[in-house]
């Protein structure tokens, strides 16, 4: 976890213009910038970036978010990438986790990580140039259809057919300062065996392959994996699950692909390294695969962050429909009405790779065109197999959905093919609703979801969501209430005075001047982020200044402190109108009509 103070600190020193800027082209418009939205396609400038909030909100498309936001939507940094990345820009250093270790063992863990790395580094270079010298290696890339040229994008090489071929780079296995490293990256299995001398057998984990080096999105070698030449098991070694890589959130080929799904506006998600490299060759520079495990939730996060369209491609039979329906799972937490993700099905003997080679580039880019939408899958996968005439079938059908619906973020998407799963099983949306237990807050629930706070809650309306907007824009607003104002709305059992209660303590927890981004990022790691964006939308649409901030607020709490008292006036007129109100009830209404009165006055 980096420090929240840290954040503040960094996002006041930064200038979100500069950091946009670089990406961006930007025209001074009024107390703004505008540009054309890097996040979708559009012709006239609705992007715009204010230097005062330190924040980017796009009316076209409604992205949004802080300098650090940009950065993680742009170019698919993850959160600590961003942070560090911008600190860096302004000199800064991030203090993390590791800097509350001693000094010692900190400056030891950063060395083993550099190690690492290094490692990685130099076992790719060693293999590249092995594979110079391998005229059998070259001879099977060349049998696969692929250049030289290609083959040095992705950085291809060969492992010689040797138990310890590394030790030409990094010297005797023996020494265990060389080992270590190796053993812990992968490149090295540590026998169980021992030498006579006691130290445990170590051995090269590649061996007679074609190597094909696995980058994470800063260009860094992470992983391998590697390819035996002819017959032989298994097909394809992959390096294990090390510090540096994590087949659950890695994909080959991202780093190779990026410029080319910013250039053609989608990604294209295969099952095999060889496709990737394959498809690059064949002018779909923009393929990436997953490394022989299903396609993961934080697979499609990371592929969303660089793009807005998504189009999965799988073998047309029964294993290729199996793995179709994982990653159908793995987008719906993900599924945006501004996001498309399709899936496409290759004739049941082909891979993307034989089917490029075999039907030509333009038969694949049909494919790709022709792919079907994530509704219509879902919708095919409910109702496979079923007779939708017979009430049991329709019934089951609205069984098998439950869950994946359960999934999705409430949105236009979801209600979509809600209406038409009540279309294909003869009922009503509001009774598929209700069936699946489906709820209309924006809030994910079901079993792909994330764990979620306690409380089912709404959107904030009216005053209460004004005095969060005020309090959003200026925090120090929060000094203005005094122990009545916090009492009242603080401890009311609504929802909405946990979230009040939430940001009240954060405004006070701030210390010094926090700018609007600074302080956005703070509430967006809170449980209720999903109310303070609803928030912050509103408060990017008006500028509000300081003065009339105070007043408004003022305002907006004398009111909220009046409701108790005008529900009470409701409940006794009520009484009145009823004849069931003694004297005591009507004393106490003409007090209650008097009060408020007053409070108005005052507000
Ligand atoms: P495939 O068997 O479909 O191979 O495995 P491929 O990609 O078409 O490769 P070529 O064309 O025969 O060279 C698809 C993916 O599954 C993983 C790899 O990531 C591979 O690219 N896999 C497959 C393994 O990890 N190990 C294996 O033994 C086989
Ligand atoms: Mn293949």
């Amino acid at each position: 976890m980096i420090p929240q103070s840290f954040i503040q600190d960094l996002l006041n020193r930064v200038d979100i213009v500069d950091v946009v800027g670089k990406y961006v082209q930007l025209k001074k418009g009024g107390a703004n910038f505008m540009g054309l939205c890097p996040f979708h396609n559009e012709k006239s400038p609705s992007f715009t970036v204010s230097p005062t909030k330190q924040f980017y909100h796009c009316f076209g498309c409604g992205a949004h978010g802080s300098a650090i936001g940009f950065l993680m939507e742009f170019s698919g940094q993850s959160y600590p990438e961003a942070v560090r990345e911008l600190a860096q820009s302004v000199g800064m250093s991030v203090p993390e986790e590791r800097d509350r270790l001693p000094p010692g063992q900190r400056a030891e863990q950063q060395a083993r990580s550099v190690a690492l790395s290094d490692a990685m580094t130099r076992a790719t270079d060693f293999y590249r140039r092995q594979l110079r010298s391998a005229p059998q290696a070259i001879q099977y890339l060349k049998g696969r259809g692929l250049t030289g040229e290609i083959a040095a994008n992705f950085g291809l090489g060969y492992a010689p057919d040797d138990w310890q071929g590394l030790e030409a780079v990094f010297g005797s296995y023996r020494d265990d300062n060389v080992s270590a490293p190796l053993v812990e990256c992968g490149l090295l299995i540590e026998s169980d065996k021992r030498d006579a001398d006691g130290k445990p057998r170590r051995y090269d984990r590649f061996r007679d392959r074609i190597m094909f080096p696995i980058r994470n999105t800063k260009g860094a070698v992470i992983g391998f994996g590697g390819r035996v030449m002819g017959q032989g098991e298994p097909k394809y070694l992959n390096s294990p699950e090390t510090p540096l890589f994590s087949k659950g959130t890695e994909l080959y080929g991202l780093f190779e692909a990026r410029h080319a799904i910013r250039e053609t506006g989608y990604v294209l998600v295969v099952e095999g390294y060889m496709d990737v490299v394959a498809l690059a060759q064949l002018g779909f520079a923009n393929a990436v695969a997953t490394l022989g495990t299903a396609c993961t939730p934080v697979h499609v996060q990371k592929l969303l962050r660089q793009t807005d369209a998504v189009v999965f491609s799988f073998d047309g039979d029964s294993a290729g429909r199996r793995a179709a329906r994982r990653a159908l799972e793995a987008c719906l937490p993900h599924v945006a009405d501004n996001k498309t993700i399709r899936f496409l099905f290759l004739p049941a003997e082909h891979d993307p790779d034989s089917y490029v080679r075999e039907e030509g580039t333009e038969a694949f880019a049909t494919q790709v065109r022709n792919a079907m939408p994530l509704s219509r899958f879902l919708l095919q996968s409910v109702t496979e197999d079923l007779d939708l005439r017979q009430p049991e079938g329709r019934a089951r059908a609205q069984y098998e959905a439950k869950p994946l619906l359960q999934a999705m973020p409430a949105g236009g998407l979801r209600l979509q093919i809600v209406r038409e799963l009540a279309d294909a099983t003869g009922t009503t949306p509001a009774e598929i609703e209700a069936i699946c237990g489906l709820r209309s807050d924006p809030a994910r629930v079901g079993r792909f979801a994330q764990p979620r706070p306690r409380t089912r809650r709404q959107a904030p309306t009216g005053l209460e969501q004004r005095v969060i907007q005020l309090l959003m824009c200026y925090p120090a607003l929060s000094a203005r209430l005094d122990e009545d104002a916090r009492a009242l709305l603080l401890g009311g059992e609504s929802s909405d005075s946990e979230v009040l209660a939430h940001l009240v303590e954060a405004c006070d927890s701030v210390q010094g001047e926090v700018n609007f981004a600074a302080f956005s990022e703070h509430l967006a790691q809170s449980p209720y982020a999903e109310v303070y964006a609803v928030a912050r939308a509103a408060v990017l649409r008006e500028e509000i200044e300081e003065a009339p901030a105070i007043q408004d607020f003022d305002a907006a709490i004398t009111k909220l402190l009046a409701e108790p008292l005008r529900r009470e006036l409701d409940g006794l007129q009520a009484e009145v109108v009823a004849g069931t109100a003694d004297e005591a009830a009507k004393q106490r209404m003409r007090w209650l009509v008097g009060e408020i009165h007053r409070r108005r006055q005052l507000g």
